[in-house]
């Protein structure tokens, strides 16, 4: 085999983000909006890597042994899933990777993660590797890790298991949720927000006041045990109910913004059974639960949300 295409999900992030980089659950579910990794073997003792959602064009990377402070932002992952795959299984031909991605990478659904993991799978079925779903996420966990120091991972599970997840951090636990319908909006609102800052804001608010910071994140893991029945249950109006307290949670953690609150607020005044920031906060995106979703996606946009369609639960990576 010379040539490998594979497709991974985006991600949203349901319940429990920031307290599952301490150790608690969270519930995440991949959407429909996926990346494509080609990966093709060359006659030359280099790797060219061309992303152009993120302006990288031509990129000359090493087989392994790439030293991620000198390459481009938007290369970053990619050469960490270099080092990493090569550190076990050593590569000993050029290769071409390129990345074709359906959604936009300033929307928090996992662009960085969704490229390691189709970088990794790719090259596990380009050289017959034969790694299994739990060693492909602990190897793209380390590369996530390398680059940027901080996360839980759940991305990662979303991008290769799809479906809707009940994840604990690092990988510890991850179960697929029988979840068959999901009536979400999801709100942009066109602030960037950039999830190491926000994971290392929460940090610093937890050294300076780890009392009420870790009493926080242990109620967030009480909401997401609970969150996890009524999902399972179909049971929207606990789920409504459940996604509000999480809200207020993450705002006694201080990621809210008043461009997250306008629309949470909008969608809860138009009827939706609640509503919550999702990802790390500091802008993105946010989630309201409505089965009346023109309302509520009309509010969201009279108070300057972008809507986004995306279908939740979607397919785990996969070869195209
Ligand atoms: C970001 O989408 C979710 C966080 O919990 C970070 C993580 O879990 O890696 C804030």
């Amino acid at each position: 085999m010379d040539k490998i295409e594979i497709s991974t999900p985006g991600k949203l992030m349901l319940f429990g983000e920031h307290a599952v980089v301490y150790g608690g659950p969270c519930i995440v579910t991949a959407v429909d909006q996926r990346i494509k990794v080609i990966i093709e073997k060359l006659n030359s003792q280099t790797v060219v890597l061309n992303a152009p959602e993120v302006n990288i064009e031509n990129l000359a990377l090493n087989f392994g042994s790439n030293n991620l402070d000198q390459i481009p932002k938007g290369g970053k992952f990619v050469a960490a899933a270099l080092n990493n795959f090569n550190v076990q299984f050593p590569l000993d031909n050029g290769l071409r990777i390129s990345t074709i991605s359906d959604f936009s990478s300033k929307f928090g659904f996992g662009s960085s993660s969704a490229v390691t993991v189709g970088v990794i799978k790719g090259l596990n079925e380009l050289m017959g590797t034969k790694m299994n779903n739990q060693q492909i996420f602990d190897m793209a966990y380390k590369s996530v890790l390398d680059v940027q120091g901080v996360g839980s991972g759940f991305d990662l599970a979303a991008a290769i298991w799809g479906g809707t997840l009940y994840f604990i951090t690092g990988g510890k636990q991850i179960d697929p949720l029988r979840v068959t319908k999901l009536p979400l909006v999801i709100g942009y609102t066109g602030i960037k927000a950039d999830t190491a800052t926000w994971v290392r804001f929460v940090a610093n608010r937890k050294n300076q006041f780890a009392l009420p910071i870790n009493s926080v994140f242990s109620v967030i893991e009480n909401v997401v045990v609970l969150a996890k029945k009524a999902l399972e249950d179909g049971n929207w109006n606990s789920l409504g109910i459940l996604m509000d307290i999480n809200q207020g949670l993450l705002e006694s953690l201080g990621v809210g913004t008043v461009e997250l609150s306008n629309l949470i607020y909008a969608s809860r005044l138009s009827g939706a059974w609640g509503a919550k920031l999702s990802g790390a906060g500091g802008g993105d995106c946010m989630i309201a639960l409505s089965d009346n979703k023109q309302n509520v996606e009309q509010a969201i946009q009279a108070k300057g949300g972008t809507i986004i369609h995306a279908k939740t639960n979607a397919e785990g990576a996969r070869i195209e």
